[in-house]
């Protein structure tokens, strides 16, 4: 493979395409190696164009032959694309390639999964099917022939026509290349159907291929009615086809693709059953099916005009997926457990080497930037602009932006014209969310004077990569009073911080009250509030916020291992008590106790020993945390059995959230009793369990204390004709295995028969799992880092998305001791230096290094 020079791309340079596409008609002669692509392509000059060069992308394509308005044409023929002499008129542009989907295993373009043809075209994947302008603004109707020797053959929008061993399908609605998609195989449907509150009849259908996983569909095809359902009550949006295709596929990049009229899942984000999937599995899956689901209109009807606004509709929707499930499941548990992934991975990531802003200016390799930033932050961004306009604003606001843009390849300022245009605000500040990188950080100070109560808030934000100096944001801050006695003295208002630093004051209070700020974590900021174990006790026994409820706990329990990890100080008893307090109060919701019994994890304690400007120790945080949780069970020793016993779920098993949420607690509980009981209700949890759930939590409660060889034996043969199932084996005993033997797990697990680097999905079941074990990965020897960074060298040459994606593991190596700091450059060193590296990894490494 040739690589030009790796090329920046700069948003402020976005110029209209030359062309647009009115329509496109594809030809597929499948076949492994050979298959043939015939496009013919109507094109007209755009009047909006700067240019009149004709440029197709076109990449790994063999060219058999072109023409123009049906006279053959030689073409100048590139790396990355052909130019060619065409009329100032609209003409027809045809042409032939050959592909071979079989040796693709970069999983981009046209490839092949155990014997299935299937497509994956975002960002810029089409240009390897055919030579095409492949940019989202170009928007053109599609219509597919589809020709090869297998029982199913799907394409995007309705079936117009079938035969024996051809399909045609057409979509009538303008889509951008990157949402194109072809799936051809052996492959049978688990079937239902909806009709839309505009009367029309659609067919659903989830294609997997025969055998097992067709038992493992009814779960997902309930999530994909719901979420039609909900996008209908609460956006007034509608299906607008007769028929919705999903296909799981085994090997897949990501989660999953929003192709029109046929979404393409990673059989990991779709296939379900309670014998092979657990409850987060379950709630993982119904959020990605509501997620492309919602896509339809919030990414394919309104697409992005440009990679950089990749946020305007990722943002939007994992916004609209966030609330989804907030209405299904309980927006408490699920607002908390948006905020541990926000401050676990997107925080991480806006603090260090990588930063970039929600919106960037410059790319390299679009792929690299499918980013918790994008995503997460993206969508925290659209939670404050709700916050501030209100709900009805934010209702007139989308309204409005679905009226306006229907049809658009749009941008985040037309985004941002709309709420303006709604609800009159001026939103030219709050526009820096999506240009200034890393996490504010707002400082809080208070006094209390003759009835008056005065709040000041003082925000910073962090150089970042490129961006030294930074402006004050406009920043939602949810802030409530309580008083003494913990009951609410002012219920939530939204103090809006514009200013660097600001005063607000509440008026008229009868003594001293104890603020609770940033209320259901109402912007993505590190709030600074020096507070004393009492007052955080305090807060997590009475805050009316049952996010702050919880976020009390959890700066209670961070204090504590800081100070264990500094020390060896011995943990303040009001944190066990608070814990206790919390664990027996059966009017608390299970889900949310066991959210407040979960620890922070290893990583964010170094996170929040960085924040603190000190260097982390993985090992000794690591120490910090065992003995935590030994302390922790052994002072709720008498009330951890009874807790159990009452978590315990009677009757077959069901995922809904109820049930996840105690059987959550139960687990939490039970993983602190094998730390006093040798694992004994562990072994006979793993003996007894019926559904993965059980199975899965006994089974790490037990590794996780040095035991359940046999059980881990045991699971292997049970399980070893179940891929999905086999990932969780892998993965397991990598999180589970103690620092120093991390790295050996490891390694062991990739000579066994059944890993396999071809699969993502595998690859990342075990070196996912060696970044997660925090201080396995950060072990002093350097173990870790070089088994990682030899197995990407690997995999680079044959999938550079994964590879990249997987080398953010070293991104935090700046915050480690000289040592480690040495060895991760090493590492990062050696992928550099790796001989045609491809473009998505150099780009990362080179970012990782600065
Ligand atoms: N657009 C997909 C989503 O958000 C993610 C994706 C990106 C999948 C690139 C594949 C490739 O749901
Ligand atoms: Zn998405």
């Amino acid at each position: 493979m040739q690589n030009a020079a790796p090329q920046t791309i700069y948003l402020k340079d976005y110029t209209p395409p030359a062309y647009l596409v009115d329509s496109v008609h594809l030809t597929f002669k499948l076949a492994p190696t050979t298959t043939r692509v015939i496009a013919r392509i109507a094109f007209r000059p755009n009047p909006q164009a700067q240019s009149r060069e004709f440029f197709l992308h076109g990449e790994q394509l063999r060219l058999i032959s072109a023409a123009i308005d049906g006279q053959p044409v030689t073409p100048d023929v590139t790396p990355t694309g052909l130019t060619c002499a065409v009329p100032n008129t609209p003409f027809i542009f045809e042409s032939e390639v050959e592909i071979s989907p079989q040796t693709n295993t970069a999983l981009e373009g046209l490839y092949m999964s155990n014997g299935m043809y299937c497509t994956q075209c975002e960002a810029e994947g089409f240009r390897k099917i055919t030579y095409y302008p492949d940019r989202p603004d170009v928007m053109a109707v599609f219509t597919v022939r589809i020709e090869g020797d297998l029982p199913v053959l799907l394409s995007n929008g309705n079936p117009v026509a079938k035969g024996e061993g051809w399909a045609e399908w057409h979509d009538p609605w303008p889509k951008p290349a990157y949402l194109f998609a072809l799936v051809g195989g052996n492959l049978v449907n688990h079937a239902d159907s909806f009709t839309t509150m505009e009367g029309r009849d659609v067919a659903l259908n989830i294609w997997v291929r025969p055998g097992d996983d067709e038992h493992k569909c009814a779960f997902g095809m309930g999530a994909l009615k719901a979420s039609m359902k909900w996008d209908e009550d609460v956006y007034g949006r509608a299906y607008d086809l007769d028929i919705f295709n999903i296909v799981a596929v085994d090997d897949f990049n990501m989660g999953a693709m929003e192709n029109k009229g046929l979404n393409i899942f990673n059989s990991s984000a779709v296939l379900a059953s309670a014998e092979t999937a657990t409850d987060a599995n379950f709630e993982r899956i119904e959020a990605i099916i509501a997620h492309e689901y919602f896509h339809n209109w919030t990414g394919n009807r309104i697409t992005c005009r440009d990679w950089f606004q990749l946020c305007l509709k990722e943002g939007l929707t994992v916004f609209r997926d966030q609330q989804f499930t907030g209405d299904m499941r309980g927006h408490a548990a699920k607002r908390i457990d948006d905020a541990v992934v926000l401050r676990a991975h997107q925080f991480r990531e806006d603090g260090g080497p990588l930063a970039h802003p929600v919106r960037p200016a410059s790319f390299v390799e679009i792929n690299n930037f499918y980013t918790v930033t994008v995503y997460e932050k993206g969508a925290e961004i659209i939670g404050m602009l709700k916050r501030l306009v209100g709900d009805d604003g934010y209702k007139k606001a989308l309204d409005l932006y679905f009226d306006r843009h229907d049809g658009d390849a749009a941008t985040i300022e037309d985004w941002l014209r709309v709420f303006e245009d709604a609800t009159g605000r001026d939103l030219t500040q709050f526009a820096l969310w999506y240009a200034q990188a890393g996490t504010p950080r707002v400082t809080v100070t208070d006094a209390f004077d003759n009835g008056n109560y005065q709040l000041t808030l003082t925000q910073m934000t962090p150089p970042t990569p490129g961006q030294p100096e930074k402006a004050a944001m406009h920043i939602p801050v949810a802030v409530g009073l309580l008083d003494n006695a913990g009951k609410e003295i002012v219920p939530t208002r939204i103090l809006e911080l514009t200013e660097p630093v600001q005063t607000f004051t509440f008026e008229g209070l009868a003594g001293k009250p104890v603020a609770s700020i940033l209320r259901g974590f109402s912007a993505p900021v590190i709030l600074d509030h020096t507070q004393t174990n009492a007052q955080r006790a305090f807060l997590l026994a009475h805050d009316t916020d049952p996010f702050n409820r919880w976020d009390a706990g959890r700066a209670l329990a961070q204090d504590v291992l800081h100070d264990m990890v500094r020390d060896d100080k011995v943990p303040d008893a009001a944190f066990f008590d608070g814990l206790a307090a919390v664990l027996r109060d059966d009017r608390l919701d299970p889900a949310f106790r066991a959210l407040v019994l979960g620890l922070p994890s290893q990583d964010d304690t170094a996170q929040a020993l960085v924040d603190a400007g000190q260097t982390p120790d993985p090992t000794a945080i690591f120490q910090a945390h065992e003995a935590l949780g030994l302390q922790i069970a052994q002072h709720l020793q008498d009330t951890l059995p009874r807790i159990y016993a009452q978590m315990a779920v009677t009757g077959p098993y069901t995922p809904d959230a109820k049930s996840a949420g105690k059987r959550a607690l139960g687990n939490r509980v039970l993983a602190l009793m094998s730390k006093i009981d040798g694992g004994r209700q562990a072994a006979a949890q793993y003996a007894e369990a019926d559904n993965m759930t059980q199975q899965l939590a006994a089974l790490g409660a037990l590794l996780n204390i040095g035991k359940g060889l046999d059980e881990l034996t045991a699971f292997e043969t049970q399980w070893q004709h179940d891929r999905l199932v086999m990932d969780k084996w892998f993965g397991l005993q990598v999180t589970c295995a103690g620092p120093e033997n991390t790295a050996n797990v490891a390694a062991r697990l990739t000579a066994h028969p059944a890993f396999t680097m071809k699969n993502p999905n595998r690859f990342r079941a075990v070196f996912g799992a060696l970044k997660a074990n925090a201080a396995g990965f950060h072990d002093p020897s350097g173990a870790s880092y070089d088994l990682l960074a030899d197995w990407l060298i690997k995999l680079d040459a044959l999938n550079p998305q994964t590879t990249a994606r997987m080398v953010t593991s070293f991104d935090t190596w700046k915050r480690y001791d000289t040592n480690r700091q040495d060895k991760m450059r090493a590492a990062l060193g050696r992928i550099a230096g790796t001989p045609s590296l491809s473009r998505d990894t150099t780009e990362m490494v080179t970012r990782i290094l600065g």
